[in-house]
C-alpha cells in the first residue's frame, strides 16, 4: 500500500476504507475484515456513523496487529467545546476497544451563520484535540469539511491541522479548488469522502467512456483521479468484489486528456452539503 506523508512525518495508506452509511454490526464487521484481507491498511469512521462497535471489532478480528492499521475517527456537532470534544474522544475510543488514535478529526467547522463565536468554538474543540495529540493518544489530528476561512485560526495555533477531509469526487473541482489550493499551500493532506459521490457518478457519460479506453470501472476510474489530484480517497463499499477493485488504482493512469474531460465536469453529483449552511 502507497502511503502520504503529514506534515508531522507520520504515514498514512493512500486509500482509506470508509464506513460512512454502512450499519452497525455485521456488515461494518465483514466489510473491514474482507478490506484488511485485500490490502487496505487504513479506515476511516467516525461518532457520527454510529458503527465505531463494528469497526472495533472488524480490526480485532481482522488478525492484523492494531499498529499495522491507521483508523481514523470525528468529533461529532453536539460535542464541540472543549470539555466535550474531550469526552467524546474517550468514548469514541471505549466504542472502538482502543487505546488511541491515528487520526482524530473535527467532522464539520462551526459556522457563522450558526453561531455567533463559531470561531471560538472551532479553538475551543482545537484545543482539546491538540491536548490529545501532544498526551499521545491521537497520532495526528485534523478538521473535515472546513473552508479555508474555518482553517485560517487554526492556523495560527500551536498544532496545525494535519489533513482536511472533504467532498471530492468528478464534478467537484471548481468547488473545492480553493480548499484544494490553500490545504497545498499550508501542508495539509485532503482527503475525500464520497469519491463515487455516493454512487452518483456510476452513470455519467463521460466517466463511462472514459472507463471503457481504459479497461477499468467507473469507480476505479474516480478512485484514480482522486490520486492523480493529491487527494486520499475513502470509498465506502460493503461488496467483497467492490473493496478489492477499489484498491486497484495503483496500477494505471489517467491520461492529460482524460483528467482535463473529468475536470471539465461542472458542478455535477454535489452533495449539497455546504459547511457554511448546512443545519446540523
Ligand atoms: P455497496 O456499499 O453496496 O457496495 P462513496 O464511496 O462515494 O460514498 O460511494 C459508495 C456507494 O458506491 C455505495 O452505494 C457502494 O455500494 C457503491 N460502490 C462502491 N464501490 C463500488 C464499485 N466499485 N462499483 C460500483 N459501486 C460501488
Amino acid at each position: 500500500m502507497q502511503t502520504m506523508k503529514l506534515n508531522n512525518g507520520i504515514l498514512i495508506p493512500a486509500i482509506g476504507y470508509g464506513t460512512w452509511q454502512t450499519p452497525d454490526g455485521d456488515a461494518v464487521t465483514n466489510g473491514i475484515k474482507a478490506a484488511v484481507d485485500y490490502g487496505y491498511r487504513h479506515v476511516d469512521t467516525a461518532a457520527a456513523y454510529e458503527n465505531e462497535e463494528g469497526v472495533g471489532k472488524g480490526i480485532l478480528e481482522s488478525g492484523i496487529a492494531r499498529e499495522e492499521l491507521f483508523v481514523t475517527s470525528k468529533v461529532w456537532n453536539s460535542e464541540r467545546g472543549y470539555d466535550t470534544t474531550l469526552a467524546a474522544f474517550e468514548k469514541s475510543l471505549k466504542r472502538l476497544k482502543f487505546d488511541y488514535l491515528d487520526l482524530y478529526l473535527i467532522h464539520w467547522p462551526a459556522s457563522a451563520n450558526r453561531f455567533e463565536n463559531w470561531e471560538q468554538i472551532n479553538l475551543d474543540t482545537w484545543k482539546a484535540m491538540t491536548e490529545l495529540y501532544k498526551a499521545g493518544k491521537i497520532k495526528a489530528i485534523g478538521v473535515s469539511n472546513f473552508k479555508p476561512h474555518h482553517l485560517k485560526a487554526l492556523m495560527e495555533t500551536e498544532v496545525k491541522p494535519m489533513v482536511n477531509q472533504i467532498e471530492f469526487h468528478p464534478g467537484m473541482l471548481e468547488l473545492q479548488q480553493e480548499t484544494l489550493d490553500y490545504c497545498k499551500e499550508n501542508d495539509i493532506i485532503v482527503e475525500g469522502w464520497s469519491p463515487l459521490g455516493t454512487g452518483r457518478m456510476l452513470n455519467n457519460p463521460v466517466l463511462i467512456e472514459i472507463a471503457e479506453k481504459v479497461n477499468r470501472s467507473v469507480a476505479q476510474v474516480c478512485i484514480r483521479w482522486c490520486i492523480q489530484h493529491g487527494v486520499l480517497p475513502l470509498p465506502k463499499s460493503v461488496t467483497p468484489t467492490r473493496i478489492k477493485q477499489n484498491l486497484q488504482v495503483f496500477d494505471f493512469e489517467l491520461d492529460e486528456d482524460d483528467m482535463g474531460r473529468i475536470d471539465a465536469l461542472d458542478n455535477f453529483g454535489y452533495s449539497g452539503s455546504d459547511p457554511d449552511t448546512v443545519r446540523f
